[in-house]
């Protein structure tokens, strides 16, 4: 089985929804490290909950990006991660560490990309006033919020919803979807052309 490590800033929902489809058997591959670079993430917490080893690598001990990365790299070697699952790390990795590991780190996105880019998606589509919008899980490349797309599922925003039960719509999406993406590519079920990404 492979190993893994999910990087996370926050809350850490969707690294609970991992946590948990480990555990039954529906993710096959080892969660080995959670990592964060905030030393208040709530997604700490619930590693040390579930027995989990995990780090904290705070940017403001380095001088730049390409250092802060190097670091968190070392520390990946230490613990042999085959692959990175990013489930809100709101930090953008530099080309250092996205050459290290191609086409081996994953993110969710909520938003059905290319629309809604950035750190607020689900803010900006309920503003922008969408009819639906959705999830996104994709390779990370150089580019921001712009790999090769492995799933997405839509969501429909309700005429008379709010802002907080879209961002409910979406992350129930978000804890299906992502553990099912992390165990495809843990089975070598997942395939890459180009842009385009072929699920078997
Ligand atoms: C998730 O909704 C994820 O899609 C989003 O951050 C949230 C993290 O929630 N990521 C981005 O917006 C990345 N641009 P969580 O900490 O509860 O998993």
């Amino acid at each position: 089985m492979m190993n893994f490590a999910v990087f996370a800033s926050g809350n850490g929902s969707n690294l609970q929804a991992i946590i948990n489809a480990v555990k039954k058997g529906r993710v096959r591959a080892n969660l080995k490290l959670v990592v964060s670079d905030n030393p208040s993430a709530y997604a700490l917490k619930r590693a040390k909950k579930a027995n989990i080893r995990s780090i904290v690598v705070e940017p403001i001990g380095f001088p730049d990006r390409e250092s802060f990365d190097r670091e968190i790299i070392k520390r990946l070697e230490q613990e042999q991660i085959d692959f990175i699952v990013l489930a809100g790390f709101m930090r953008i990795l530099s080309p250092v560490f996205i050459r290290k590991y191609p086409h081996k780190i994953l993110n969710i996105h909520p938003a059905i990309l290319p629309a809604f880019k950035g750190a607020h998606a689900i803010k900006d589509a309920f503003e922008y006033g969408v009819k639906v919008t959705g999830v996104t899980v994709h390779f990370i490349d150089e580019k921001v919020d712009h790999g090769p797309i492995i799933l997405q599922e839509l969501v429909k925003v309700s005429p008379r919803g709010t802002l907080a039960s879209l961002e409910k719509k979406i992350h129930a999406i978000e804890h299906k979807i992502y553990p099912k993406a992390v165990d495809l590519f843990a089975r070598g079920c997942i395939k890459i052309h180009g842009r385009t990404v072929k699920i078997r």
